[in-house]
């Protein structure tokens, strides 16, 4: 069995003292000995003080995006070593808020994935369709495509997690049934071992709408590794509840 990974994506979210605040609480019931493996995405800004917080305690810390350089004249963005350097150990690539609001490709994405590995950062790569996707039938297809064209030829099952997140389910309180996600998951796992070494041993996340009232439910479904949790992880019972709805 996988271990599973609960991670909370705080998006543009968080002030220093709520943000804090969040990440001690945190970090204090995962010190009271949970089975999963805990990991927080606060704002660039947050990174620093959280990393402190965090520091040889059991949970993780982790960038929302990273730049494909390594450095240079990118105004306003932030590059893989600095976050490294930050303290991360993880960095979210692909979100879809990122494909649909900056533009970001799946050329885009494996490029940040391949920066994010090539120092040190394991990463968690997004993928998933659209609702009008998702009614033509296109779902297994479009994920395929993403992760073919997406997933860096560095990674491993070890340094690259899939997070599953149809769009139309996130932030929206919907979530597909049990049964499909179990579906696109083993399709995703079947999708990765034709990727790389032992891609049907590496972790698949699922993501979207998942919160204190589904997640024991969501987190028993066999292929799902874990959750990308947005909305739900602003909030410390929710997220706390999550946490303790996974398996080890
Ligand atoms: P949500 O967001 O949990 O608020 O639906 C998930 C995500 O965007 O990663």
């Amino acid at each position: 069995m996988r271990r599973q990974l609960i991670a909370g994506n705080w998006k543009m979210n968080g002030f220093r003292a709520e943000g804090t605040a969040l990440a001690r609480e945190i970090v204090d019931h995962v010190g009271l000995g949970k089975p999963a493996e805990v990991l927080i995405c606060p704002p660039a800004t947050l990174l620093l003080p959280i990393a402190d917080i965090v520091a040889d305690r059991p949970v993780l810390l982790g960038a929302q995006d990273c730049h494909r350089a390594k450095g240079g004249a990118f105004t306003g963005d932030i590059s893989a070593p600095m976050l490294k350097d930050a303290g991360c150990s993880h960095v979210i690539v692909g979100h879809s808020e990122r494909r649909a609001l900056h533009g970001e490709t799946n050329a885009d994405v494996r490029a940040k994935a391949t920066a994010a590995l090539a120092n040190g950062l394991s990463v968690i790569l997004c993928v998933g369709e659209t609702e009008a996707e998702r009614d033509a039938g296109h779902a297994r297809a479009i994920v395929a495509t993403q992760l073919e064209a997406s997933v860096p030829p560095a990674a491993t099952p070890a340094t690259l997690t899939i997070a599953y997140e149809p769009i139309w389910a996130i932030g929206t309180g919907w979530t597909p049934s049990c049964d499909d996600i179990d579906a696109i998951h083993r399709h995703i796992r079947e999708v990765m071992g034709s990727l790389m070494a032992g891609g049907t041993d590496g972790r698949i996340l699922y993501g979207g709408s998942v919160k204190a009232l589904n997640a024991a439910e969501l987190l028993a479904i066999p292929d799902v590794d874990g959750a990308l949790v947005g909305g739900a992880s602003l909030s410390y019972q929710d997220f706390a509840a999550i946490i303790d709805a996974a398996r080890g």
